[in-house]
């Protein structure tokens, strides 16, 4: 069988370590796929920063140029932010190529249109590192329960808020003592403004509530408030209540099915709650269906491995398509419910 190609976008924390994988596990990936996977080029904006173990032969600044290669089967995006993401993926449907991505806001902002350009150009869009790193979430909902009716999906999906307001509640800390503790150990962002003030859970809230209910929910769709107001005493009263506080992603069918709802906004959870357990930078994602009831998935939803993890997954499941000249789900048997802005909270 002929082996298939592969481009790397971007080559930080996560696509350093798609490298690695894939050159250390790569006879596995051949048996599981039924075909080679060959790296072919990997575009990176500073060539002197590539970390160690890249293989220095296949750097390029020139993005552009290797998401326009024919012989592309597959790119992988792990660069982030809207452009030049967007026009590079795109530029890679027109070239035949099918893409994994690991990018949220873009998904979240403009997914529908990415995936009616997959459509179009008969390759696949999968997405699974985009919401909450090694955690499975976009193939469970899409696939394993698409034959059931999901009602509710209510999460913790940002590590980084979940670690501060868990410090809160273990030390007693203020909201700054604990983000100065998240900045310290490399949880939070030289600038934390998109964990803290919810744009990061809203934007995977739009992307899971859009899978879950065969619509499309966007970014600007999803009610958000940040955690930046919570204090120590809203942790002491919460304490007095048998409670904690945490930030939650929460998207919901109406009862009448006719509408859905996404926000995320700080709540107070029992703790004899599931999700009150979930410490440190975890992430866990409750789904309730019709038929399957109840289900909770938990994990490490950020960093290099754990979200190298998803991208490989994704890649392994696109190559098999390709070996199979097939795609996977698209969005085509979307039912375009209308999404409410605001659910009452
Ligand atoms: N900033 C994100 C978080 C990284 O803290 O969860 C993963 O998307």
């Amino acid at each position: 069988t002929r082996p298939l190609k592969v481009a790397l976008l971007g080559c930080g924390v996560v696509g350093s370590e798609v490298t690695r994988i894939m050159t250390t596990h790569a006879d596995d990936l051949t048996q599981r796929i039924g075909a080679p996977v060959e790296l072919v080029g990997i575009a990176v904006r500073r060539p002197d920063r590539v970390r160690e173990g890249v293989p220095a032969e296949l750097i390029t600044t020139d993005a552009t140029a290797l998401v326009k290669r024919d012989d592309v089967d597959v790119v992988v995006e792990v660069i982030g932010g809207i452009e030049p993401a967007r026009s590079l993926i795109t530029t890679a449907f027109e070239h035949g190529a099918s893409v994994v991505s690991a990018n949220k806001a873009l998904l979240a902002q403009d997914g529908a249109a990415l995936h009616a350009a997959a459509e179009q150009h008969g390759v696949d869009l999968y997405y699974e590192a985009a919401v909450a790193g090694a955690i499975p979430l976009v193939r469970p909902l899409r696939e394993s329960l698409a034959g059931d009716k999901v009602n509710r999906v209510l999460g913790i999906v940002n590590g980084t808020t979940n670690f501060i307001l868990d410090k809160m509640d273990s030390s007693g800390a203020g909201y700054s003592e604990a983000l100065d503790e998240a900045t310290a150990l490399g949880y939070a962002e030289a600038d934390p403004t998109a964990d803290v003030e919810g744009f990061d859970a809203a934007a995977k809230a739009a992307i899971l509530a859009g899978i879950a209910f065969h619509t499309r929910v966007r970014l600007d769709d999803v009610y958000r408030e940040g955690m930046t107001e919570v204090t120590a005493a809203d942790f002491a009263s919460a304490k007095q209540m048998g409670c904690t506080i945490k930030l939650l992603a929460i998207c919901e069918r109406a009862a009448d099915g006719r509408s859905v709802t996404a926000r995320v906004h700080p709540a107070m959870i029992p703790l004899t709650h599931p999700l009150a357990s979930v410490r440190e930078a975890y992430n866990a994602v409750f789904i309730e269906a019709d038929a399957a009831g109840q289900l909770m998935f938990y994990g490490p939803g950020a960093g290099g491995s754990p979200t190298a993890s998803a991208v490989l997954g994704d890649l392994v499941a696109v190559c098999r398509n390709k070996v199979a000249e097939a795609t996977g789900p698209g969005e085509s048997a979307y039912t375009r419910l209308p999404v409410s802005t605001m659910g009452e909270v």
